[in-house]
């Protein structure tokens, strides 16, 4: 179990009255990155790639970023490119992609996704890619593998789907749909920026063919991975200088990366180091050694302490007759994360957080950039959905809080 008290020692900005639960929207840093970003700026901050010894630590220190994003998804170095943002990524690739494809194929986008695996794969519209919708079950606001059955057709050359909704909080069985989907002779493109901060990532063990989150929602920096499978990175058209055309990933990072950011990155196994070397009597594996049982363990501690969590909030959701709670039914099997969406009858969403925010309380109201499953779901007249998003450095405290807020709120 984790020591919460530890964790939240570890984030600087968690020094606050606020009870932040906007996680889904940005997370904080713990100080190890921090740290990190310091370091860097304050001693490497210098051209990379020249042989004077100072050049030479500043590289390695942007390189250890980098390994570190490829050992977080279980790629290799050359498969995880590094961005600016998801939106950016994505957009990128699918001007990467257009090239390989004929007028007349078709790409399949969903619309429970935030719009950055949308807006771009629509926009191939423009030069006759025909796109598809694979549209979310209203009544259960969730994608099901059988509605995209007769989407698909031999035409059919790229599937997009979110690992997890930001709307709503339900795990696709990822595994299972790109088989389905290559079985097809499609490709499958992931968000996972969703799914990243809470539970272990496996690019290798998903199959999918690309594969984008966000830092900044993950522990860390205001920058993005992408990873895309090395023969399609090899194949797909580059959006950096010609002479890097063959050279992965810079291919498709047009210019550097951004150096302090990349350097801090490790600072996120730091974190993860601390958190081990807290809670175990035996000292970690040794410097070197594979992260990837680590990163089982650590994010097993993660889903464990968040399923505590979230459970008092969600049960207590669920018996309140005015409340419509978003996600998967008490009686489902589909699994869950912390992203806890509701609506209250008779009060608007805006109106229900700034009761809230009277407690020091920070959930957010909208539709969080996913505006075509907030309209399939019927609630753009209500302002969107309340999102309560929490990640391992919220205590039982802040949600105890949050519940007796609501218990004022709703007169019960
Ligand atoms: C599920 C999901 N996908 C994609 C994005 C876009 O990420 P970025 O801000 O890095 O472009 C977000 C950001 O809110 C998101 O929540």
């Amino acid at each position: 179990m984790l020591d919460i008290d530890f964790v939240r020692s570890q984030f600087p900005a968690l020094q606050t009255p606020w009870a932040l639960f906007d996680n889904a929207g940005g997370t904080v840093l713990p100080r190890q990155v921090i740290q990190r970003a310091s370091e860097f700026m304050q001693r490497y901050q210098m051209q990379l790639g020249a042989s004077y010894p100072l050049s030479v630590e500043a590289g390695e220190r942007v390189l250890g970023g980098r390994r570190a994003m490829a050992e977080m998804v279980h790629a290799d170095l050359e498969e995880v490119v590094i961005g600016h943002s998801t939106s950016l990524n994505l957009r990128l690739l699918a001007a990467s992609l257009r090239p390989l494809w004929q007028a007349g194929d078709e790409v399949v986008v969903t619309n429970l996704d935030h719009e950055a695996n949308i807006g771009p794969w629509r926009d191939l519209a423009d030069s006759g890619i025909v796109v598809k919708e694979w549209a979310l079950r209203p009544e259960t606001a969730t994608l099901e593998l059988e509605d995209l059955e007769p989407l698909l057709s031999e035409r059919t050359r790229l599937v997009c789907f979110t690992h997890c909704s930001n709307v709503v909080g339900a795990v696709h069985d990822v595994a299972a749909w790109v088989r389905r989907i290559h079985r097809a002779g499609a490709l499958a493109c992931v968000d996972g920026v969703g799914f990243a901060p809470h539970r272990r990532l496996d690019v290798k063990a998903l199959g999918v063919d690309f594969y984008s989150f966000s830092l900044y929602k993950a522990f860390g920096p205001h920058l993005a991975v992408l990873y895309v499978r090395r023969e399609l990175l090899q194949r797909v058209h580059r959006q950096n200088h010609g002479f890097l055309a063959d050279k992965l990933p810079d291919k498709l990072q047009p210019g550097n990366v951004n150096f302090e950011l990349t350097a801090s990155l490790m600072g996120i196994f730091d974190y993860f180091d601390a958190l081990e070397s807290h809670h175990l009597d035996a000292a970690s594996d040794p410097p070197g050694a594979d992260r990837g049982p680590r990163l089982e363990r650590i994010f097993d501690w993660v889903a464990d302490y968040e399923a505590r969590l979230a459970r008092p909030l969600i049960d207590f959701l669920r018996q309140q007759p005015k409340v419509r709670l978003l996600g998967p039914g008490a009686s489902s099997t589909v699994p869950r994360l912390p992203i806890i969406t509701f609506t209250v009858e008779g009060q608007p969403s805006p109106q229900v957080v700034a009761a809230l925010e009277t407690h020091q309380l920070a959930p957010r109201h909208g539709d969080f950039y996913a505006p075509r499953a907030i309209r399939a779901l019927g609630l753009e007249e209500v302002g969107g959905v309340v999102r309560v998003s929490l990640a391992h450095y919220n205590s039982s405290d802040e949600v105890a809080r949050l519940v007796s807020a609501l218990e004022q709120m709703l007169g019960v």
